[in-house]
């Protein structure tokens, strides 16, 4: 199975939705988790993925130059030998280096179409603008802000989604779906 570094800044739910995926789902067999890596020791992701007996590895970015804390995590990640870095709401910009090291290699999952909302705050955006519906994306990671190629888009009908949790309960239905299939099928034609 090709390994997983998960990395993740907050609660974790897409990391929850991958690692049930690979239990019993469209990873079975296909993916293994290789290490849970947060940017923040205090994020309930990590505590999540250990209370479900995963490896987890964390290193605080508060205060620390993008660069060379990137290069740290290089490090730190290549000590679990991952096949594939997969980003699961990690509120961080990669810097090239970080890229560079695994380059084709870096999977993202954005809660917008990425052609037309980059960086923070995706849902407020479709909720602020009473968008009728968004796209989950999802993309391999390039140099640029949400610019990478996509491997996969899905719509999520907001028709009738009055509060900003109802948008994000939506999006976060789709998301947790498409991002285990989006992986299964990269991972597949990859071998
Ligand atoms: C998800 O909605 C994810 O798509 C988004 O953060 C949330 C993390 O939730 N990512 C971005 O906005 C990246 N720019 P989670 O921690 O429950 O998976």
């Amino acid at each position: 199975p090709a390994r997983l570094a998960i990395l993740l800044s907050g609660r974790g739910s897409n990391m929850l939705a991958l690692a049930e995926a690979v239990r019993a789902g469209a990873l079975r067999g296909v993916a293994e988790i290789a290490v849970v890596f947060s940017n923040d020791p205090a994020a309930p992701g990590l505590e999540s993925a250990a209370a479900l007996g995963l490896p987890t590895a964390s290193l605080p970015s508060k205060g620390r130059k993008r660069e060379s804390f990137d290069l740290e995590v290089v490090d730190r990640l290549k000590e679990y030998q991952p096949d594939y870095v997969v980003l699961a709401g990690y509120m961080r910009v990669l810097s090239p280096a970080f890229v560079r090291a695994f380059a084709g290699r870096i999977v993202n999952i954005h809660p917008a179409d990425t052609h037309q909302h980059q960086g923070l705050h995706a849902y407020e955006w479709a909720f602020d603008n009473r968008l009728s519906e968004t796209k989950i994306t999802v993309h391999l990671v390039d140099e640029g802000l949400d610019t990478g190629p996509i491997l996969a888009q899905q719509v999520v009908n907001l028709v009738g989604a009055d509060t900003l949790a109802e948008v994000q309960r939506r999006g976060l239905a789709v998301e947790h779906t498409l991002y285990a299939n989006t992986l299964a099928d990269l991972i597949r034609k990859e071998g």
